[in-house]
């Protein structure tokens, strides 16, 4: 018996127990295997060159689809990205879920509908983290539910929370921060925000998916130390903190076994460990055998195709899976359709105030910039400056977003040029023509990239060169200028360390150097905007300008948020959320990322071959718990920019640091005292940083446990900061033991402007070893890995 036969004729029981009327476990009792085996596995994704549905079922000429189309639910919100069936009879209703971390992406025009429904870009996960603003990322994320709800969809598919272990890894866009804390502090805040308008997020993608590269077969070979301290830990403060209604799994393999597959990672850690109360989906397509995905507790496997049905129904049918476990798969799934708009019936209205959020995004997006170089004063431009030249392509193409499924389709953007214009500059038009001659041409040289391929953009247009003259008549008749260098890139494949990508192009630092020699020559400003997803060369050009910013890619508003700082109406505070190295081969993983592709006679030629690769492969995490400025700081390597760096146009006083004890029992307080010293409002962010003794396990030299951002402060006013520390502050991972220790000895606390910037500290000491929690013995790797060892403290 074929399943889509079976599944146009379930689910017809008119009078038995109804989701929502009668306890879950009634429901469970009451389904079929058939019915559960379907509610576990989604009702597909409509792929290139299969027929279009709508809600009518039919396709794009009016037709009846045919085929296994036929048989399949209609798409209930176009674009979304997965969707689940719906069981009538038992009173279960479908499911939409809808990506991404910077805001709802679904199709922003529908055939036959007059109606558009376009979608906030909100700024990336990664400037989100850059505003260290808990509050602030709760607001976006509530305005990001708000069109998931109004938009009809059920569950928002994000945050990203993977650990950017590499400059390179193509989705750091989408993610926080190489340090784990803060991930999981704007993480929570992210889902709290999101889940607050009554629809769900999914933490995504769980776990040490930090590589584009064969992201589907890569094998990531990592000890359980640097999952529990690094690539866990994030995650684990969201479900604590936030208790997401649903966790995605990710593509790769842990250890030897799909993330998805893994019942160390999805039932020991994440719930036996963690407590988490909700369910786990699958990416899309992950993971390769759906009964070991039900075991391991992976409730739901995305976008689902009728086999993995079969493949379910046969298991328990021929004693391989128990249906006990399905049941606790299917009752998970249930309990969170409980919280569901469209189970609640909610009648959604396709028109969120688009306007309000417009606003959310443009304020934090200014709030998450960061402020990287500003020598003598250059910014806020005084009021003098009216004129200004803008160069660098990206100047008049600003890039809002990262692409692929993170991507969001917004119904306009604010370029650069158009945010100047709107705070009162006049762009020079002159050279605007010039740039808009010179990319119309060579965009429309370009062959245009079709399905997936589309989804990922075309490269980066080269910068064309400007010979001397037009630069030096710009110096001339404009009061400033402004170089923009842009970078952007997604879902399936990973940056390189090439002129272009992670370096500059010849044309960019020949810009830069023009433009500088001849504006400085007529004692003029040279301001350098970086418009990137994540950390480019930076120490070969920094000292040329008077004044670097990075606006990383600041959602639809990125031009008026870059345009509030250039003008002095938003004083910056983002700080860097991760480090930008002097030198590609300074980062710690520079030898081991993306991994190694391993020997096989098959082809990287697929379908979907153009779009990622897909070839076996592993990477060893041989960098351990050193990752980002935890190996910077520890092992001595100056970057570019540190961890925790940004500058203001005020500046700041730390004073008054005080511990509620010097002997730590069960928890400490810490108190400092900033102050506004300078001559405009602005806002300070403190980060708080622990030195651990090193007695049995070795520890950076640093790690970050608290931080906070003043209020607005005036000039001369100051705030006191708390901060409060626990035993779970403490703690390193004692693999051995299974348990988080934290050890006795000396601490010393430091809170600074950033990394290197401490400005208090003091001491207190832990009389003895407290164990703070032991946990289950999972995820260890099969090979010893020669780990980095830090130098003797
Ligand atoms: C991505 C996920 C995304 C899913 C659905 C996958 O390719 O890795 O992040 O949520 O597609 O679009």
């Amino acid at each position: 018996m074929s399943v889509s036969l079976c599944l146009t004729g379930i689910s017809q029981k008119a009078a038995g127990p109804k989701l929502g009327k009668d306890p879950v476990s009634k429901v469970v009792a009451a389904m079929t295997l058939q019915e559960k085996a379907s509610l576990v596995v989604g009702t597909g994704m409509r792929m290139m060159g299969m027929p279009r549905r709508d809600s009518t079922n039919r396709n794009r000429r009016g037709n009846a689809n045919q085929g296994p189309e036929a048989n399949r639910p209609p798409v209930l919100v176009q674009g979304a990205a997965g969707t689940t069936y719906s069981l009538p009879g038992l009173g279960i209703t479908p499911m939409v879920y809808t990506d991404g971390p910077a805001g709802v992406r679904i199709s922003p025009t529908r055939p036959n509908d007059d109606n558009t429904y376009y979608c906030t870009a909100f700024p990336v996960g990664t400037l989100l983290a850059s505003t260290w603003d808990v509050d602030l990322v709760k607001k976006v994320g509530q305005a990001m539910g708000n069109e998931v709800l109004e938009y009809g969809c059920d569950v928002l598919l994000g945050p990203g929370m993977n650990i950017q272990r590499n400059p390179l890894c193509g989705r750091n866009f989408e993610y926080y921060s190489e340090d784990p804390y803060i991930t999981g502090n704007i993480g929570a805040a992210m889902v709290e925000g999101v889940e607050s308008e009554g629809v769900g997020t999914s933490i995504k993608h769980f776990d040490a998916n930090n590589a584009e590269t064969d992201r589907n077969t890569l094998n990531t070979i990592v000890s359980e130390r640097a999952l529990r301290e690094i690539y866990l830990e994030g995650f684990r403060i969201a479900v604590q903190k936030a208790q997401p209604w649903t966790v995605m799994s990710s593509y790769n393999l842990i250890n030897g076994t799909y993330a998805s597959e893994n019942h160390d990672l999805l039932t020991n850690v994440l719930r036996k460990d963690w407590g988490f109360k909700g369910y786990v989906m699958t990416d899309w397509f992950g993971g390769k055998d759906p009964v070991a995905q039900m075991q391991a507790g992976n409730d739901q496997l995305m976008p689902g195709n009728p086999n993995q049905i079969q493949a379910i129904i046969d298991a328990v049918n021929e004693g391989k899976l128990d249906e006990k476990v399905l049941d606790k798969n299917v009752t998970r799934i249930l309990t969170g359709m409980l919280m569901s708009p469209r189970f609640k019936g909610y009648k959604y209205t396709n028109k969120p105030d688009l306007v309000a959020h417009a606003e959310v995004t443009r304020k934090a997006a200014s709030e998450g910039m960061i402020l990287l170089k500003n020598t003598s004063s250059t910014l806020p431009f005084d009021k003098e400056i009216k004129n200004i030249a803008a160069f660098g392509n990206t100047s008049y193409s600003i890039i809002t977003g990262g692409t692929g499924s993170g991507d969001v389709n917004e119904a306009y953007s604010v370029s650069l040029i158009e945010g100047l214009g709107n705070a009162g500059y006049k762009v020079n038009g002159d050279l605007n023509s010039l740039y808009d001659t010179y990319l119309k041409l060579t965009k429309e040289g370009r062959p245009r990239r079709r399905g997936f391929m589309a989804m990922m953009g075309s490269g980066p247009i080269d910068e064309m060169s400007l010979n001397n003259d037009i630069i030096n008549g710009m110096a001339e008749n404009t009061d400033a200028a402004i170089i923009t260098i842009g970078r952007n890139s997604g879902e399936g494949r990973d940056r390189k360390n090439v002129k272009g990508d992670f370096q500059l192009t010849d044309q960019e630092q020949q810009l830069i150097k023009d433009v500088t020699t001849d504006y400085h020559a007529k004692n003029k400003k040279v301001v350098v905007i970086l418009n990137i997803g994540g950390p480019v060369e930076t120490a070969s050009w920094k000292d040329l300008p008077d004044a670097i910013l990075l606006a990383w890619q600041g959602g639809q508003e990125t031009g008026n948020s870059i345009a509030d700082i250039l003008s002095g109406k938003v004083d910056p505070s983002g700080k860097l959320a991760v480090t930008f190295p002097v030198k590609y081969e300074d980062v710690p993983s520079a030898s081991t990322f993306p991994g190694k592709e391993l020997p096989t006679d098959q082809q990287a030629n697929g379908p979907m071959a153009a779009f990622q690769r897909s070839l076996p492969a592993e990477v060893t995490y041989n960098d351990g718990i050193y990752v980002g400025y935890r190996y910077y700081e520890t092992f001595n390597v100056k970057p570019s920019y540190e961890f925790g760096y940004g500058l203001s146009y005020t500046t700041f006083d730390y004073s008054n640091i005080k511990l509620s004890s010097t002997r730590f029992s069960k928890s400490l307080t810490v108190t400092v005292d900033v102050k506004n010293t300078g001559s405009v409002e602005g806002k300070e962010v403190a980060e708080l940083y622990i030195t651990a003794p090193a007695k049995e396990l070795d520890k950076p030299v640093i790690e970050l446990k608290g931080f906070a951002k003043t209020r607005l402060l005036q000039p001369g006013e100051s705030q006191k900061l708390t901060f409060t520390l626990d035993s779970r502050s403490l703690a390193s991972f004692d693999t051995p033991s299974e348990t988080w220790v934290a050890e006795a000895g000396q601490y010393v606390v430091k809170v600074g402007a950033s990394s290197e910037d401490i400005r208090q500290s003091a001491s207190f000491t832990l009389s003895r070893d407290i164990r703070v929690k032991k946990v289950t013995n999972s995820l260890a790797p099969k090979v010893t890995i020669d780990e980095l060892k830090p130098p003797v403290r």
